[in-house]
């Protein structure tokens, strides 16, 4: 996400309202989140690994760090979620009012895909429902939530849900009809749940667009047959020649871009190779291999993947890994 991953936005974020102890629940690629995040200290917090062995839903993540967590209030932040204004009010809010949980809500365009809260004038939840087919209102819960420790006992309270996940939503519910008090703070910044590839692809629009002010013009190479249009971030020790970069563009430390058209809102990471491509809109992560290939658009390209044109075949080729996407003209 205009090269930095998803979970570091996260973890800034946490950071910046003063969050020194991270308990981050991994599942299968627990390894890959431990190796690119590490021990934590880079944001100034201590980060412990928690392994869920199954996706059995958000509730169960908050039962899985109970003891991680003890009597402490805390912050649950979904890892897909992009905040990109931060979450200083809203921990401000509750830190000061201490409801027993807060959320933040956002109005969407179809509700139906989203945890959807019931929101009297004063702020205070009145009843929460998860992905209703008919929704009450316009609010979608956004995936940050505050909590005391007082959700431990609706963690534990409530049944696996029509889709087998212990929801959050019902626990938050199940707290409600407690008689316990739920507030809800309108999120007024840049929301997105990450979950989906066209949503990814908007967020990194968005975040290339903010990159203007926090990054510098031009580090790396740019040679004088390279033309650049609007705002092009080249990283330390990348080099671009004969190329036409179109921003907004980031092109990662010491990548290679040679007789190409990139953009604009093209992230690329660091150590990627690319030669007489053509690329819009797209994410390409460290390291992937883009040779003689014209027109790609709308695309995330994984790490130390490689896409090229083929001599003398008239055919798609595609070797493609496990649980991944690949779309042709039709
Ligand atoms: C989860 C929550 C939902 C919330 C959403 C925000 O949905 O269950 O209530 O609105 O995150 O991103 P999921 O991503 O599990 O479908």
């Amino acid at each position: 996400m205009a090269n930095r991953p998803v979970l570091v936005h996260c973890l800034e974020n946490l950071r910046d309202i003063g969050v020194k102890e991270t308990g981050i629940v991994v599942g299968g690629h627990g390894a890959q989140i431990e190796e690119a995040i590490g021990d934590g200290s880079r944001f100034g917090m201590r980060i412990t690994y928690l392994r869920q062995e199954a996706p059995l839903g958000l509730a169960h993540c908050v039962t899985l760090a109970e003891e991680f967590l003890g009597d402490e209030d805390f912050v649950m932040y979904l890892g897909d979620n992009v905040l990109a204004e931060g979450i200083a009010d809203a921990a401000d809010e509750f830190r000061r009012v201490r409801p027993a949980a807060q959320l933040l809500v956002t109005k969407v365009p179809d509700p139906r895909q989203y945890g959807v809260a019931e929101v009297g004038a004063d702020g205070v939840v009145s009843a929460l429902v998860e992905k209703p087919a008919e929704p009450r209102g316009d609010l979608a819960v956004i995936g940050v939530y505050f909590f005391t420790a007082a959700v431990h006992a609706a963690t534990r309270a409530i049944a696996p849900s029509a889709r087998g996940e212990l929801e959050i939503t019902d626990a938050l519910q199940h707290l409600i009809e407690d008689g316990r008090t739920v507030t809800a703070r309108a999120y007024d910044g840049y929301w997105k749940d990450t979950g989906k590839i066209d949503d990814l692809l908007e967020c990194n629009r968005v975040l290339l667009e903010r990159l203007g002010t926090a990054a510098p013009a031009a580090a790396g190479e740019v040679d004088a047959t390279t033309v650049v249009e609007g705002h092009v971030v080249v990283e330390p020790g990348a080099r671009v020649t004969g190329s036409h970069l179109t921003g907004p563009v980031v092109i990662g430390a010491g990548s290679v871009v040679r007789d190409c058209r990139i953009g604009p809102d093209v992230a690329v990471g660091r150590d990627c190779v690319l030669e007489s491509a053509g690329v819009g809109n797209s994410i390409i992560l460290e390291g992937a291999t883009i040779t003689d290939v014209p027109d790609l658009s709308g695309c995330v390209i994984g790490r130390w993947a490689q896409v090229r044109a083929r001599d003398g075949g008239t055919h798609n080729r595609l070797i493609i890994g496990d649980h991944t996407q690949a779309e042709v003209p039709a």
